[in-house]
């Protein structure tokens, strides 16, 4: 199938998009969207696969790629794509939280893409929620090295939190910042209330990658679908850098994509 072309485009290039300081595509909804999406991650892998490379993707959890995760499973069953090369990192996870817990990243994770297709175990990597107090530092620490000895990141998957966070950067974060033990917003608390039956049962700290760890990847692709994310990509889109909307720090990058659906674009400036 064809699809938009969500290649990168630097912005501000033309006078349509004068306001914004992100490239953006906007699709009418976010399964095509994520079709698109998990296209280019499949162009990417099976091009690495032609030069015997590894290719590095850092993967994020939440609703908005699951739809992404559901065609690369489409394509590894139906197209015989295949993850042998695939070395992933997640952004994040609650802290504490055990693997085995359905609100885990780790089980999100497994549960959604995983389990489906034909990646090592031993290239999996997920941030662990179980790791004690005196070994965290060190833990994260060796997080990052982890990322940069395998090569870096080719392409990071993000979504974006009400507060502007990406993987748990919240408001706040430095650009500097590497694989951290981070406290959740009580935006963020609130909208993963849900999932954990209450939001006294939400953990308030986790694990993140930083921004800077981020900032790294060659290739960064960010969707929003949803009228819920309006406010937050116009302001990371469009306001200056601010470490209040720690998104806008994608401003920086030089291959950075935003992939939304009509919804999530509507208070983009016309
Ligand atoms: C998840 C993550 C978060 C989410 C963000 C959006 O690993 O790092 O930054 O991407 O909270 O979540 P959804 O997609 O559920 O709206």
């Amino acid at each position: 199938m064809k699809h938009k072309d969500i290649s990168y485009k630097r912005a501000g290039k033309f006078e349509e998009s004068r306001y914004e300081k992100i490239h953006n595509v906007v699709f009418d909804n976010s399964i095509i969207a994520s079709i698109a999406v998990a296209e280019e991650i499949s162009n990417l892998i099976k091009s690495k696969q032609k030069t015997n490379e590894k290719c590095i993707i850092g993967l994020a959890t939440g609703s908005s790629p699951i739809a992404v995760y559901n065609e690369l499973i489409r394509l590894h069953n139906e197209e015989k794509l295949s993850f042998h090369n695939v070395i992933t990192f997640n952004l994040d996870e609650y802290l504490p939280m055990h693997k085995k817990d359905i609100q885990s990243y780790y089980y999100f994770m497994h549960e959604h893409l995983f389990n489906h297709i034909d990646i090592l175990p031993e290239n999996i990597h997920i941030p662990d929620g179980t790791v004690s107090n005196d070994g965290l530092y060190q833990y994260c620490v060796d997080y990052e090295l982890k990322i940069r000895d395998t090569g870096g990141l080719d392409y990071q998957l993000l979504g974006i939190g009400r507060t502007g966070h990406i993987g748990f950067n919240e408001p706040g974060s430095e650009e500097s910042s590497i694989t951290r033990e981070v406290t959740l917003n009580q935006i963020t608390l609130d909208d993963a209330a849900p999932s954990f039956g209450g939001v006294e049962n939400v953990p308030t700290k986790a694990i993140t990658m930083g921004v800077a760890s981020v900032l790294k990847a060659k290739c960064i692709y960010l969707m929003a679908y949803g009228a819920g994310k309006a406010q937050i990509v116009s302001d990371t889109i469009t306001n200056d850098i601010t470490d209040k909307v720690p998104a806008t720090y994608l401003q920086k990058h030089t291959n950075t994509i935003f992939v939304l659906d009509n919804e999530a674009s509507s208070l983009l400036p016309a």
